[in-house]
Formats: structure tokens, sequence, C-alpha cells
């Protein structure tokens, strides 16, 4: 099984590829029908999984000599523009590749609250990965999609009509948390979800999924259900509010004296009918996993573990019935804070006790803090980057 890492945050060593905030993975696997005949060929099938934050993981693609052509479908992990802002640009050009996804997605509206750094006050690593990427000119992102700076726009300005009923929401009780002289406060929660117009409509290409699936006999879609382990910190600057959430804070909204300037068709983004104000803390329900059942064990590709890596190897296991892990794949959502070395501590005790010759291939959310302590003790740890190749 091959994965091809076609964009992350980091860029190539040497390839000019683009590179993003945002994730996008090519992986090639044997045809299983002919595995159980036990015929060896050379036949495999091609996944997509996650889109990035643009079109550039086409761009990276094709650089690479991968033809998106011959993918036999495509996933998307959790609703957040980093893995789904390429979506647009996958469906203008491979509308006919079936995308599985969850069945949220389509009626989510996703914000973060997490405050940004300021630029000058970047961790040493994050300067040095800077200063690398700048010498081989490989730091290239492209801009943001219209539709998130659009949604951007309409959430701060109804976050401002609101912000007095805004008192009891959980985002507001987070700001304050960050009332230090090291982070720069967003002026509002910034609008993280996927372009909910790509889903009007007839979306033939979209098979959404409700709940654990066999897309093939050793292919399977796992929703994390298991809670024995702590889930990534970072989650408490993610908030999500629901349809329904949404159709009541619009009729809200528009009783209310203060109206849009347009019409909700007129605009980019007549989905995004609720403010920020009204979401609550993201369960995560629209968030999958890809399991693998190989011969070396498990593979396990989960993007962003908003679940936690540990719940969700638990739940891909419960799920196969294979209990060995040969290898795990993805960002850890270990964000940049001052616990994510206690956070990254006990994964790694938990991690060497439960699963100690597993790979751990992991980047992405995963911060150069916990990125570096992971690799000083997992032996079996590797950071990824666009355009790497492996083979698991
Ligand atoms: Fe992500
Ligand atoms: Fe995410």
């Amino acid at each position: 099984m091959r994965i091809t890492f076609l964009v992350d945050n980091l860029p190539h060593p040497t390839l000019p590829l683009l590179t993003e905030h945002g994730l996008s993975l090519y992986i090639e696997t044997d045809d299983l029908t002919n595995r159980l005949i036990g015929e060896s060929t050379n036949r495999k099938i091609g996944i997509l999984c996650d889109m990035g934050a643009s079109g550039a993981y086409i761009k990276n693609a094709k650089a690479l000599g991968i033809d998106l052509n011959t993918c036999h479908w495509a996933f998307l992990s959790h609703a957040h523009a980093d893995h789904t802002g390429g979506l647009g640009k996958w469906v203008a050009q491979y509308g006919h590749i079936p995308v599985y996804a969850s069945h949220h997605i389509p009626t989510l509206q996703c914000y973060s609250s997490r405050p940004k750094k300021v630029e000058g006050q970047k961790s040493k690593v994050e300067s040095q990965r800077k200063v690398s990427a700048e010498a081989s000119l490989l730091d290239y992102a492209e801009p943001m999609p219209d539709f998130m700076s659009e949604a951007n726009k309409v959430a701060s300005q109804r976050s401002k009509v609101e912000d007095q009923r805004f008192n009891d929401s959980a985002i507001q009780r987070e700001r304050s948390e960050f009332d230090s002289p090291h982070h720069q406060i967003t002026a509002s929660p910034r609008y993280i979800g996927a372009d909910l117009n790509l889903f009007r409509g007839h979306t033939p290409w979209f098979k959404p999924i409700e709940q654990n699936t066999w897309i093939s006999p050793d292919i399977a879609l796992v929703h994390p259900t298991c809670h024995q382990y702590s889930k990534p910190l970072g989650n408490k600057y993610l908030t999500v509010v629901t349809s329904q959430k949404s159709k009541v804070a619009s009729q809200r909204f528009n009783d209310s004296a203060i109206q849009p300037e347009q019409s909700e068709n007129d605009s980019p983004n007549h989905q995004i009918t609720a403010s920020p104000s009204q979401s609550e803390i993201d369960p995560f329900d629209h968030e999958f996993a890809l399991a693998f059942i190989t011969g070396k064990g498990l593979v396990i590709v989960s993007c962003c573990s908003h679940h936690g890596a540990l719940n969700t190897i638990a739940s891909c296991m419960e799920f196969t019935g294979c209990n060995t892990l040969h290898a795990y794949i993805g960002g850890l959502h270990f964000v940049d804070s001052p616990e994510v070395e206690a956070e990254t501590t006990s994964f790694i005790g938990d991690w060497l006790r439960l699963y100690p010759n597993a790979h751990l291939y992991t980047g992405h959310c995963t911060c150069p803090r916990a990125a570096t302590l992971l690799k000083a003790h997992l032996p079996k740890c590797h950071t990824f980057y666009t355009g790497m190749m492996v083979e698991v």
C-alpha cells in the first residue's frame, strides 16, 4: 500500500510543489478481489483522502505523475476547510468519481475561535521551518478560497450584531483564556467549515455516510465512538452550528431590526444562516477514519484525529475485528499551547504501552513542539510532508 501526501503544511525538501495549511493524501492499495483469490497482480485501486484547502493537491498530483482520473473514489474525513477546501475544484474536474463523507457535512457550519499567533512570536522550530522553506522557494500557499472569506465576512457581521447574546457561549468563555501578550485575540470566530453551496441541488457525486461502512471487503469508514482516552485539547476552540439551530437562528436574525443588506439568495453564502454565537463545542459527529485491513495489520488514516488517535484506533479495531495496528497516519490535532508538551507526553506513554510496534506518520495539525517530542520518544514515528511517498 502506497500513500502519497499530495499536500501538507510542510514543503517537500527539493521538489517545487505547492504547500498550504491543509491535507490531502492519495492512497494506492491492492485490489482485494485479486488478493482474495490469491492472484498476484499489479492491479491497484486509488483513493483520494481529503482535498486540502484549495486546488493545490490537484496541481501537485500532476507534478508527481499521479492521474486523479484513475481514482476509484474519494473521501472527506471531516468538514473543516483545510480538508474540504479543494472540493469545488474536485467536483469541477472529477465530478464522475464518488465522494464519501459524513451526511452531516452539508448542513454544518464550523467555526474556530483559536487565537492566531502574532507572526513575530512563532516558535523557534516554526521559524526554522519557515527559513528552510523560503530558502528552497517552496513555501507557497494558495489564497483562502472565496467562499471562506465571504463566509467570514458574514460571520463577523453577525457576530457583532449578536455580541450581547454571546456572553454565555462557549466561545466567549474561551476567548478570555487567551488574554495573553503571546496571542492575538481574534475579533470573532472564523468560519472554517465546508463550502455548503457545493452540496445544494443535484450532487450525484456525494455519497453520504451515516454509520460505519465497508466500502470494500477490507476497507471501512469508521466513526470513532470510543471515549476511553483523552481528546485533543485544541478541540475546545472548535464549534459548530447544526442545521436545526441554523434555522432557529436564521428566523431570529430575520426578525431582528438589523437585516443583512443582501437577500440570502443574492449572497454567495446563503447557506450560512446562523450566527457563530449559536454554536456549541463540536462533538465531531462528522468525522470518519479510513481503516484498511492489510496483511501486516490495521492501517488507519485519520486526518485530524479530533476524537483522539487512541479512541479512533480502538473504534477501528472494534468495528473491523482486526486488533493489530500496523500504522496510523494523520494529524493528531496537538496544537501549540502551554499544555501541549504534557498532552503529547501522556499520548507517548499510552502509545508505547498499547502499540509499541506500530508506525506513526504524523504532521499537519501536530504542532512542531509535539512532533519533536514524538520523534524523540517513538522510534517508529515519522513526520510527513508535501510530496512524501511511503509504502506501508
Ligand atoms: Fe486539519
Ligand atoms: Fe480539523
